[in-house]
């Protein structure tokens, strides 16, 4: 369970976050929805420890980002944006890196078969589309093995197969037992894949459990009404 309790994150002159706690419980799909800029990337950023929260704290399955920081980020995978990736390294020197790091026994082969990049893999991250360098950061996560995996808009500029097939992935991935937190703009994925949904307004997080809503409706009714 990742739990985020009264964190306070500001930049110079935007508050983003005030006393803002929520879960995300074990084996669930948890997504995070707002508009452009309220803070959905830093909110991922302050769990995983690149950005400072002036208060209250984050556990991961127990373990204290504060006190545990080792401990708390072997816990955790954080799938960044498709431009932190290391250009002139391939598909399978990334691979093998985040194994080597999680000390993680996932087959890279089965992981490269499973997402489609068998055939990218001695490519340079320089020569893949934007989708493939979505699909290197899904295998990224599924090869580090960690059971909490944090994703920032995984699903940006790819088309509907290819939505249909990493979301048919998120959904393995639960079964398996892990957690995702997934930030997404992606409304109609969001409806389809996620347990709860982290709706961040007015620097508070609103959890709202999937029911089946119209969650376009909801948003509409949250931040355009
Ligand atoms: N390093 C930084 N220094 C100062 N301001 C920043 C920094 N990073 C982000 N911001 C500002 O904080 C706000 C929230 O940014 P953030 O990227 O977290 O939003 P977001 O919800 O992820 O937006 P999007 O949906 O466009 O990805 C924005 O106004 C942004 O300009
Ligand atoms: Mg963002």
């Amino acid at each position: 369970m990742l739990e985020v309790k009264q964190v306070h994150v500001a930049f110079k002159n935007q508050l983003l976050l005030q006393n803002a706690s929520f879960t995300v419980e074990d084996a669930s799909i948890t997504c995070l929805v707002a508009p452009n800029g309220t803070g959905k990337t830093a909110l991922l950023n302050v769990i995983c420890g690149l950005l400072p929260s002036k208060t209250g704290g984050i556990k991961c399955n127990g373990i204290s980002l504060r006190s545990k920081r080792r401990a708390f980020l072997h816990q955790l995978f954080f799938v960044q944006n498709a431009d932190d990736l290391f250009a002139n390294l391939t598909v399978k020197d990334h691979l093998r890196y985040v194994k080597k790091m999680w000390q993680s026994r996932i087959d890279i082969a089965r992981v490269l078969t499973q997402v489609e990049l068998t055939t990218s893999q001695n490519k340079q991250i320089q020569q893949l589309s934007l989708d493939k360098k979505q699909q290197l950061l899904l295998a990224m996560a599924i090869v580090s093995d960690a059971p909490v995996v944090l994703m920032d808009e995984p699903l940006n500029g790819l088309d509907v197969e290819a939505t249909q097939k990493f979301e048919q992935i998120f959904m393995s991935l639960r079964e398996q037992g892990k957690t995702l937190l997934i930030a997404s703009h992606q409304l109609d994925s969001v409806g389809r894949v996620s347990d709860k949904i982290l709706f961040l307004k007015e620097q508070q997080i609103l959890t709202v459990e999937n029911l089946g809503q119209d969650i376009a409706t909801q948003y509409a009714e949250m931040y355009l009404i």
